[in-house]
């Protein structure tokens, strides 16, 4: 019995010798150390021996498992330590590679601009008011000096709205923010009926016009109103206002000139250019050879306007002016349809 124990620690340890990974140890702990193993099996046949012989195999045997134990922990060891070397150097991590870039979401650039525009105005003291997309006819036309069968009605054809208790003041969709200045005013006007408070706001919106698309027009678009009402508010404080706005959007040397124009809801009115940024007033295919892009319409609040909104034109006075976003987001990128602007090409929007 005792040269059978010598001879099952020799070929354990000789077995273990010859493990090479951890699942070979794991396979030769089961066959040598587990319940089925030979050596305990040594102990089950303890009945079988003499009572001399048993004290002195037990003992024997007990020294040989804890032989096998002990040897069975070294390795082990000795095998992880191996696998942890290997995995730390075959899963470098080589940090000279460059980095995945991370795809990010951005601002549309109709909003961006729309921002850029409102945070512009709002340093200069024009507050955002915002009005509703849903107008009435009174208020879209009629009360900013629109007379119904006025011409200049179809300068801008309409989304009218299926309302039929609307009766004679149909429902449209805002063909532009101007309704907003009636709305604004009258907002105002009310807090204080015999000595309305100024104002100075700015209306940024989406303006909806029943047209054709085509490269220079959309069927909606943003636009951006100011409307400043006050006691003695000057033509020069018009002019002034927006020349320092077209400083402030185009940069410090934009030079601009206002020509005289029409609108029913101001008088006079102008159109104000700024000298083009890309051709520096030489005269390019952007400016289509005039030195000049038109960036927005102008004038002095109409006295009826003035009135309508609950403000006395013989006391107050004010001006007003309406600006497109998206027209000179077009024009500082040299864009050539306005159609990329809705039409969600990922190749288009990723530039901004
Ligand atoms: N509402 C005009 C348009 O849509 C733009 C405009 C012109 C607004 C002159 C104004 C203004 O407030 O004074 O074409």
């Amino acid at each position: 019995m005792l040269d059978k124990l010598k001879s099952i620690e020799n070929n354990a340890l000789d077995t273990l010798a010859g493990a090479e990974t951890l699942e070979a140890l794991e396979q030769w702990r089961i066959e040598n150390l587990s319940r089925s193993s030979e050596v305990m099996s040594v102990f089950s046949k303890m009945g079988t021996l003499t009572a001399e012989e048993r004290p002195l195999v037990g003992q024997e045997a007990n020294k040989v498992k804890q032989k096998l134990e002990a040897a069975f922990a070294e390795k082990s060891e000795t095998l992880k330590q191996e696998a942890m070397q290997k995995a730390i150097s075959s899963e470098k991590i080589d940090v000279t590679l460059p980095g995945r870039p991370a795809k990010k979401g951005g601002l549309h650039p109709a909003t961006v601009s729309l921002r850029r525009i409102l945070a512009i105005l709002g340093d200069m003291g024009f507050q955002a008011y915002t009005s509703r997309d849903v107008e009435t006819d009174e208020m879209n036309f009629q009360a900013l000096n629109f007379p119904p069968h006025h011409p200049a009605r179809e300068m801008q054809d309409s989304f009218y709205i299926d309302a039929p208790e609307a009766g004679d003041n149909p429902m449209l969709l805002r063909t532009h923010t101007s309704p907003g200045q009636i709305r604004a005013m009258r907002e105002y006007s009310a807090l204080d009926p015999q000595n309305p408070p100024a104002i100075r706001i700015a209306l940024p919106g989406m303006c909806y016009r029943y047209e054709q698309i085509t490269a220079r027009s959309e069927v909606q678009f943003y636009q951006v109103e100011g409307l400043a009402v006050g006691k003695n508010i000057t033509y020069g404080d018009l002019k002034g206002t927006l020349a320092e706005f077209a400083r402030r959007m185009f940069g410090e040397q934009a030079r601009v000139r206002f020509r005289a124009s029409y609108f029913p809801f101001t008088e006079p009115s102008a159109e104000m250019d700024v000298e083009c940024f890309v051709c520096g007033g030489k005269g390019c295919p952007v400016c289509k050879n005039s030195g000049w892009l038109e960036i927005l319409g102008s004038g002095m609040v109409h006295p009826v306007v003035l009135q309508n909104g609950g403000y006395d034109p013989t006391v107050y006075s004010g001006f007003a002016f309406g600006m497109g976003p998206q027209r000179q987001t077009m024009l500082l990128h040299k864009m050539n349809d306005i159609r990329y602007f809705w039409g969600n090409d990922i190749r288009f929007l990723q530039q901004f």
